[in-house]
């Protein structure tokens, strides 16, 4: 396993639209987990491939430090209520802000066995999945947060 490059607001890759994974074998296994080591550590809960500098579609994500999704071809397909949360991201080192997401979702993607799943989620890990795959379309969530600052806001504001 190794380290990856995390790419910074700024850098084209993360404005790309991905293109979807067609073959999955030994060789995206090994880049899966290369991301899930980058985001532990970092300590995030989810990174995409392109923060990493590659524009395709996968995300891995886990929001408890017990149970990692990879994500390959995800696609969201119910959103039901709207949740907002502050937000920050890898490549936005220090930026947090407002996003308002779906509050319950279903997910459907390809695992890393090539079997494909269906997961529900609703709280942080729906926020987490959302987030990750606007990167996939290019969209950071700056582009969309409010109240932007720098530094995590106090609860009580
Ligand atoms: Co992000």
């Amino acid at each position: 396993m190794a380290l990856l490059e995390i790419k910074k607001a700024g850098d084209p890759v993360l404005k790309q639209i991905c293109a979807p994974v067609e073959k999955i074998d030994k060789r995206l296994r090994n880049f899966l987990d290369d991301m899930a080591e980058t985001m532990y550590a970092s300590e995030g809960v989810g990174i995409a491939a392109p923060q990493v500098g590659k524009a395709i579609r996968v995300c891995v994500v886990d929001v408890d430090k017990k149970t990692r999704y990879d994500l390959i071809n995800p696609v969201i397909t119910y959103r039901e209520g709207v949740a907002v949360d502050q937000e920050g991201c890898l490549s936005c080192p220090d930026l947090f802000g407002d996003v308002e997401r779906a509050a319950k979702i279903r997910v459907e993607y390809t695992n890393r066995f090539g079997k494909k799943k269906l997961l529900e989620a609703e709280g942080l890990l729906a926020r987490c999945i959302q987030h990750e795959l606007d990167h996939l379309d290019g969209q950071l969530f700056i582009d969309i947060a409010k109240n932007i600052t720098q530094g995590r806001k106090k609860t009580e504001d």
